[in-house]
Order: structure tokens, then sequence, then C-alpha cells
């Protein structure tokens, strides 16, 4: 039985502008114990995915099981089995650390939770934090508290919603050292994230998603050799003739070229060199996800009609 399956989730949002297609007709298994990532640019779909998942929104059609138990029919079922952590920092002010905790302990029925607790505050950094209220936390400290939040049942299954998105770097690896921790301990993980090498270092498997629609699904590694070749990188000054610009990503004066041998490389350079375009810093990296990732959205088709 997979851990999490989405069957067919269509999501419509009735707009001023008439009907819009968040979700067109998503499926897909996360088996138990797999660390999946749900990749895909703002506005994909992510969170209103996850919603559904949590049984905050209501799919318009199709359906999504949690370890068999319908989101929608067995809500209290499926919630358990699933610890949450939003994309938007919620928290209740006057609350400290311990008694937000305490207080969700209780939301799930689950009593005498100090001990993992405790747990939960060390291996996340909070120990020194447990008696701060909610309101006096940097967000980067309520982001650890919405992850603790989000365990303290115990869930078999962590749904983590753009979890590093502004957070500085210690937070990320403390965050990211105890999920993987508890992946290895057997719970599923099902991430999101902007950061595309965070995904290509944890993730097992993982789903691209572009206007609602799923338009790549498979094993990290697969995904990464579609990626085989090479960048060229460079910075500029010069804008690039429109056949050169057509090829490359731009990022304010960073040029990206796609090259699959070193002939190619030659060529890029040749024709750069042509151009009178004059190139600094120029090197040559690897291609990685984040190269596969475009390629995949700018050759896909979404929904919504695009
Ligand atoms: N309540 C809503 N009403 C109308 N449109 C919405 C609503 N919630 C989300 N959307 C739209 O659905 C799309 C998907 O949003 P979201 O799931 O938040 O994407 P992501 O998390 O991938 O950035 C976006 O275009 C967003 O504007
Ligand atoms: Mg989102």
């Amino acid at each position: 039985m997979p851990a999490i399956s989405f069957q067919s989730v269509c999501k419509t949002y009735q707009t001023p502008n008439g009907p819009f297609h968040a979700l067109d007709h998503v499926s897909l298994d996360i088996a138990q114990g797999e660390f999946f990532g749900l990749l895909g640019p703002n506005g994909a779909g992510k969170t209103t995915l996850i919603s559904i998942l949590a049984g905050l929104t209501r799919a318009t059609s199709g359906r999504v099981l949690v370890q068999g138990s319908d989101v929608q029919i067995d809500y209290a079922a499926a919630r358990r089995k699933l610890g949450i952590v939003p994309q938007e920092l919620v928290f209740d002010p006057f609350f400290n650390v311990r008694e937000a905790l305490r207080f969700q302990s209780g939301y799930f029925g689950v009593q005498h939770n100090d001990d993992w607790i405790d747990e939960l505050l060390d291996s996340l950094g909070l120990a020194d934090k447990a008696g701060a209220n909610m309101r006096q936390l940097s967000g980067g400290m309520k982001r650890r508290v919405l992850v603790a939040q989000a365990l303290v049942h115990k869930p078999p299954i962590i749904v983590l919603d753009e979890p590093t998105a502004g957070v500085d770097v210690e937070l990320r690896q403390t965050l990211w050292h105890f999920i993987a921790r508890l992946n290895k301990e057997g719970h599923t993980v099902l991430l999101t994230t902007h950061y595309l090498e965070e995904a290509e270092a944890l993730c097992g498997r993982i789903a691209m998603l572009k206007s609602g629609r799923v338009v790549a699904l498979d094993a990290t590694s697969e995904l990464l050799k579609a990626a085989s070749g090479n960048v060229l990188v460079f910075k500029t000054d010069s804008v690039l003739p429109p056949a050169l610009a057509a090829q490359a990503r731009v990022t304010g004066r960073v040029v990206q070229m796609v090259a699959h041998d070193t002939q190619e490389i030659e060529q890029h350079l040749a024709a750069l060199r042509q151009a009178g375009v004059e190139a600094q810093d120029v090197e040559i990296r690897r291609a990685d996800l984040e190269d596969v990732f475009l390629g995949v959205m700018a050759a896909a088709t979404g929904g919504r009609g695009a």
C-alpha cells in the first residue's frame, strides 16, 4: 500500500475571471519510506496539492489516500498519519514553545508527551527556547517550532512545504540532518522546495509540476542522466545576439549555455567571439538537476489550456 496516493486530483478555483484549474489530473503514488520531492515553479500547484492532502482544501475531483485512508471520507485517520509543515508561518502568539507543542499533542490525543517533546526541542536546536513566547522568536526559530509541531504525534509520513524558503544555512543543516534521520528510521518524507540542490541531495524520486500538471516523474538518478552534459558559464556586460540568447539562460550578468560535448563548448565560444561578446570568468561545470528542471519546464506544455 502506498504511503500517499494521489488519484487524478483536480482543483478548480472559481475566480472573477472564470474557473482556474490549479490542478489538472495529478496522479502519483509515494511508497512507504520514500524521500520524495515535489518540484515546480511558483504557482505550479504544490501548496494546493498539499492542502488537499492535509484536508484543508477539497479536491474538485479525484481522491487522495493516506496509507489507504481517504482524506475526505476518513479525515481523522488520514490526518493522524501525517505531520505537515505548512509553507506559511502560522502560530498562536499566546503560547510559549513548549505550550504550543503540548497543545498540538493534545489535538492528536497524545498524552504524557514531554520526553518526545524534549527530544524534538533538542534535535531542532530549540532546547533553550522552550519557555520563549512564540511572538519573540525569529522567523527561522518559528519555522523550527512548526517542524516540531508537525512531529509531536510521531507521524509515519512527514510533509514539508518549502521548509527552507528564506531560512539560514544553519537551520537548513539542522533540519535536513534530522529529517534524513527520521527517513532512515522509516518515515516517508514528501518535500516541496525551490532549492534544487537540496532536492538533488535528499530525494530518491522527484515529480515536477507545471501549471497543475505532472510533467516529469522519475528517480532522481534517472532525471540526472538527462543532465549528462556540461554547462558553459560566463559573465558579460554585452547583450547577446538573439541567436545566442535563445540558447542561453541569462541571470543578470551571468550567462549559462548547455553544451553536450567539448565540440559544442568550442562552438559556443567561437560564436561568442564572432558576435563580439566579451566573456569573463569563464567556467565549465557539470549539468545538474536545475538544468534538467529548466529543460523539462521549457519543453512541457502545462495545464490550464496553455
Ligand atoms: N484560493 C484560491 N483562489 C484562487 N486561486 C488560487 C487560490 N489558491 C491558490 N490559487 C492559485 O493556484 C495556483 C497554484 O498555487 P499554489 O498551489 O500555491 O502553487 P505553488 O505552491 O506551487 O507555488 C496559483 O496560480 C495560485 O494563484
Ligand atoms: Mg507553495
